[in-house]
């Protein structure tokens, strides 16, 4: 029988957040405390919520990252991890973008995952941005396919008008399509499994961010139909941890859109995407 909140698995587990100093990884890390793990906190700024442990890192270094994933290997076995952090394009721009999203994100999970307990999880956050990513599915097999993070940084700045373009939208497809590949491996040999949300927009510092670039009106025009407003941190950091409890086993490779209908409302003509076409500022 389920108990209680406890049922989902995380009473004194050992959990990694990456970006658990803002946003929908503070919020997972806050609520993973609260329900008892023990949380460690990867971050390019200093967390505010209760956590066990604190890694300055900035995940668009690769030296950075491996010499925090080096450091966290103290604490294996680790059971879950929670990759959060990520940025949109027009902060540091694409090529940083590309780097912290996904580069150094994939460095530091693989570099972790000798460290994690044999069926451990691994949750992310990709985004509703990329919804499109059965179209360059040839291309992004290429990139990941490319394990070595200056190789693979060499390898999209050899084409940047197709392998990088806004740096966004193609580290979120690439997160999507290494979370479908890599669940089979990590599952036949280890039984971790490994999943990823696709957020619709939702109120965060990364949306203050946007909010030089992204026009109000776009931003009110967005259909909201399961909440009827814009999702909070909160409302993406629930369906992460009930995505990556040991409850959800036979749940691996998936992504999992978390934007009130948005992607499915697309695909299949209820929602008419037209009302995108304005959503840059002039
Ligand atoms: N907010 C949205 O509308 C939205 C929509 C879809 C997807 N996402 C994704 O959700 C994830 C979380 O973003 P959020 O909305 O909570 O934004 P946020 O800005 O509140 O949180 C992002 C966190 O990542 C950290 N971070 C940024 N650059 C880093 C770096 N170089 N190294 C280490 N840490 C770094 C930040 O310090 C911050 O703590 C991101 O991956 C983002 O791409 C956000």
């Amino acid at each position: 029988m389920v108990q209680g909140l406890d049922g989902l698995g995380y009473r004194g587990k050992t959990v990694v957040v990456t970006g658990g100093a803002s946003g929908m990884g503070e919020a997972v890390a806050r609520i993973l405390g609260e329900l008892g793990a023990l949380v460690h906190i990867v971050d390019i700024q200093a967390p505010k919520v209760p956590h066990a442990g604190f890694h300055a890192c900035d995940l668009s270094d690769f030296a950075q990252v491996r010499a925090t994933a080096e450091a966290l290997k103290a604490l294996a076995p680790i059971d879950f991890l929670f990759p959060c952090a990520g940025l949109p394009p027009h902060v540091k721009g694409a090529l940083y973008c590309m780097r912290v999203n996904y580069i150094g994100t994939r460095l530091l999970v693989e570099q972790l995952v000798p460290s994690l307990a044999d069926g451990a999880g691994i949750a992310l956050i990709s985004s509703d941005a990329a919804m499109g990513w059965q179209k360059n599915l040839a291309q992004s097999l290429e990139m990941l396919a490319i394990s070595d993070p200056d190789e693979a940084l060499a390898w999209v700045e050899a084409d940047p008008a197709k392998r990088l373009r806004d740096g966004y939208t193609t580290s979120k497809e690439m997160l999507v399509v290494w979370v479908q590949n890599a669940a089979v491996a990590l599952g036949n040999s280890r039984r971790i499994r490994f999943n990823a949300i696709g957020p619709c927009p939702t109120k965060t510092a990364f949306m203050e961010q946007s909010a030089d670039v992204l026009s109000q009106e776009f931003l009110d025009s967005w259909p909201y139909p399961s909440l009827g407003r814009i999702a909070t941190a909160e409302d993406q950091a629930w369906p992460l941890i009930l995505l990556n409890s040991p409850l959800n086993g036979a749940v691996t490779g998936s992504f999992l859109y978390t934007d009130q209908g948005f992607a499915s409302g697309v695909m299949t003509g209820a929602i008419d995407p037209s009302f995108m076409m304005g959503s840059q500022k002039k």
